[in-house]
């Protein structure tokens, strides 16, 4: 495909709410909430804000504009920008990352569609506390079901993949991002609403400084780095997607602001709620689908429609916001086997989801009749999960960050910041200063912290 011919996004809209798309997603409604939780709460939030201002944008800005000058998939970007390098290694290992996150995510993924038809079945009445876990624990080690929605949600991605850039991702984020939102929000006031919700907010609000370690920092970077969909090249993949006109520093503050609002909002659906009904914050990765529908039922007991509509629209949401993330990981893994090995796109789309399916399915049964095939410790699926959050997305955005400060040439970082010299871009210094140093360093401590190297 030549540069002109290449597909883009018909309108900074589209621009904006795709890229927000491909962040939002299970990360915020999911893994922020029970991160916090399990970090003491505004303390936490705090240093994450910090962490997505400080670290996240700029390298937001970074992955934009490498994949708005180089008009390739990630890993043909740093053959473009770097010819004859080793860099074009920083590209492959996003690729990879991509398609193996977009493995196991969608797994969670699935079991948000299960929970759709539960909610919607009124499954969920008259449960106790206990029976939502062990119904829960049936449902995910159950060898056929969750595998039946994994693929079904792959099969969904798929759909959106190969209708194209303009016509599929653009139009369905046009869509679903608005509808997302409105959701949130009424989520929100039903449940800070809720009687003895003030704890929760207080939570949400009231930092306890007392509790923050070297552990919490760096585990609100690693958070805002996943959250933010850096370093794997997505954004830098959607941006090969952008017009040349499109203000990139102005986009990373958009979908950083989105991206944000919208886990903090899931915080205030999830904490108030909880509280409310004495369920501990610190639930862990189980919070949603064990405690939540719990908490609705609980919290509107007198009122059956309410528990209904109200558990029924969350997980909508959830299926929703990862929905419009894994068509984002799915995109940088069918751009590049288009681009580099010359499949159609609906070739290229179809070996991705069909590798993805089998792959999800090995990380399905790891948490059943798989439990006791590990690696290192750890079964397929939280193994995926380690490599990919732990070394490759902090590995990726260090070298993205050195790519950017370092490597390339300053003139066409410039050129592409500041659309040739069209926009003033108050911020262009900081940013620099950033990925030359603050980054590399920040990530170099999140990569030796999260390997057990050093433990602050
Ligand atoms: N940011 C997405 C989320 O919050 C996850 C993601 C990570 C998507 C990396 C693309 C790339 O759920």
């Amino acid at each position: 495909m030549t540069k002109n011919d290449r597909a883009n996004f018909g309108s900074k809209l589209g621009v904006i709410l795709a890229s927000a798309g491909s962040a939002v997603g299970l990360g915020n409604i999911w893994r922020f909430p029970y991160e916090t939780g399990n970090h003491g709460g505004a303390a936490f939030i705090f240093i994450y804000l910090g962490c997505v201002l400080l670290l996240g944008l700029p390298i937001m800005v970074a992955e934009f504009l490498i994949g708005r000058r180089s008009r390739a998939n990630t890993a043909g970007a740093f053959e473009k920008l770097a010819p004859g390098t080793q860099w074009r290694w920083v590209g492959r290992m996003g690729v990879l990352a991509g398609f193996l996150i977009l493995s196991y995510y969608s797994v969670v993924a699935g079991w948000t569609l299960e929970y759709i038809i539960e909610a919607a079945t009124n499954s969920f009445s008259g449960k106790t506390p206990d029976e939502f876990i062990s119904s829960f624990q049936a449902f995910s080690s159950n060898p056929w079901r969750p595998i039946l929605w994994l693929t079904l949600f792959l099969l969904g991605t798929h759909f959106i993949i190969v209708k194209g850039v303009e016509k599929g991702i653009e139009k369905y984020s046009k869509i679903m991002m608005p509808v997302l939102f409105i959701i949130i929000l009424i989520l929100v006031v039903c449940s800070v609403t809720l009687p003895g919700a003030e704890q929760g907010i207080e939570f949400l609000l009231k930092p306890d400084f007392s509790k923050v370690d070297g552990n919490v920092f760096l585990s609100a970077m690693g958070q805002a780095f996943f959250s933010l969909s850096l370093g794997m090249g997505c954004l830098c993949t959607y941006a090969s997607y952008f017009s040349k006109d499109t203000n990139l520093t102005k986009t990373a503050f958009s979908v950083g602001i989105i991206d944000t609002l919208v886990a903090i909002l899931a915080g205030f659906i999830i904490f108030p709620a909880a509280f409310s009904v004495g369920i501990q914050p610190d639930a862990g990765p189980s919070l949603i689908f064990i405690t939540l529908p719990n908490v609705f039922q609980q919290a509107f007991s007198g009122v059956p429609v309410l528990a209904y509509l109200f558990s029924v629209m969350f997980y909508v949401l959830l299926a929703v916001a990862a929905l419009t993330s894994t068509i984002s990981m799915h995109e940088v893994v069918t751009a590049y086997l288009h681009e580099e090995f010359k499949f159609t796109r609906k070739r290229a789309a179809q070996i991705v989801t069909g590798g993805c399916i089998v792959l999800g399915i090995f990380c399905s049964l790891s948490l059943g009749v798989m439990k006791n095939v590990t690696v290192f410790g750890l079964g397929m699926f939280n193994l995926l999960d380690f490599v990919t959050a732990k070394i490759m997305l902090p590995l990726g955005g260090l070298f993205i960050s050195i790519f950017t400060g370092w490597y390339m040439n300053k003139k066409i970082v410039w050129s592409e910041i500041t659309n040739d010299g069209t926009l003033r871009v108050p911020v262009y210094k900081l940013i620099i200063f950033i990925l030359k140093y603050i980054a590399p360093i920040a990530i170099s401590c999140i990569f030796i912290n999260e390997l057990g190297v050093i433990k602050l």
